[in-house]
């Protein structure tokens, strides 16, 4: 089960930084309820949060230095904190893959040292503009994990873990997207960088998705069935995501637009944690 060690407020910042301690001990192959599909659709996401938010973390502070508004930097603070806890606890988890037969090293070597080399070579503001988007998509999907069945029945860590990282994304859902409004602010970018964020965590979480399923002893066809079937599931059973995905086109669209607190509340008092 999982454990809040503590809460801290980094600076002025009205972001929580909660330490967490989760015991992944005996979390089976199939936690999420049962199902092998959708255990491995968080494993394959798993495996890409810990360098992917540090890709975020670094965009952020990149364009935070191009910007004068204490306010933000101080929220910034929070995120930093919230971003750095997830990174640790995700990676804790790579060992309960392992545990349970996975190989998945090589290729996350491969994926991570390809997101590095783009944190070297993209411009700040594309780099800032993928984060901004990529942190739309952790704050829509983060929603519909405090509001899935699969979810609430899953083995109690994993539960956990997820609902805590959700929370969080939730909680700091703007940061990104003020901070590239402030520091950049162009639309065709803002664009351009969600629907690469889309594409590459899209494309490559499938890709590890379908090793684990393979590795489970399914055909590649079967595999790529199961993953599509899982998808299409996801979408029928949280109809306001397709309407969330779309809103960040709109011109006027801002993160705030959209009120999880309901949500959150439920969530943070089912969890203990404030
Ligand atoms: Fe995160
Ligand atoms: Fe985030």
């Amino acid at each position: 089960m999982s454990k809040l060690l503590n809460t801290k407020y980094s600076g002025n910042s009205t972001i929580p930084v909660r330490k967490m301690n989760f015991d992944f001990t005996d979390v089976p192959k199939n936690y999420m309820n049962g199902s092998l599909a959708k255990s491995h659709l968080f494993d394959g996401l798993n495996l890409l949060f810990p360098e992917g938010e540090r890709f975020f973390m670094r965009a952020v502070r990149d364009g935070l230095n191009k910007i004068d508004n204490p306010d933000l930097k101080q929220q910034a603070r929070g995120f930093f904190g919230q971003e750095t806890q997830h990174a640790i606890e995700h990676e804790k988890f790579f060992d309960v893959l392992e545990q349970n037969g996975y190989t998945f090293r090589r290729k996350l070597n491969k994926i991570d040292k390809f997101i590095l080399k783009m944190r070297d070579v993209l411009p700040a503001g594309f780099r800032l503009s993928l984060t901004a988007g990529a942190e739309h998509l952790t704050a829509i999907l983060g929603a519909a994990t405090l509001n899935d069945e699969d979810i609430e029945k899953s083995h109690p860590a994993m539960r956990d873990l997820i609902q805590w990282h959700a929370i969080e994304e939730i909680e700091h859902k703007a940061v990104a997207f003020d901070v590239y409004q402030e520091s950049n602010g162009n639309y065709l970018l803002r664009i351009l960088g969600y629907i690469g964020a889309i594409v590459f965590i899209h494309s490559v979480s499938n890709s590890l998705v379908e090793d684990f399923l393979i590795q489970d002893g399914y055909s590649k066809k079967e595999a790529k069935r199961l993953i599509k079937q899982t998808h299409k599931e996801m979408l029928a059973n949280h109809q306001g995501l397709g309407q969330a995905l779309r809103a960040y086109f709109k011109p006027s669209f801002h993160p705030n637009n959209f009120d999880e607190s309901v949500l959150l509340e439920k969530a943070m008092s089912r969890l203990g944690i404030a």
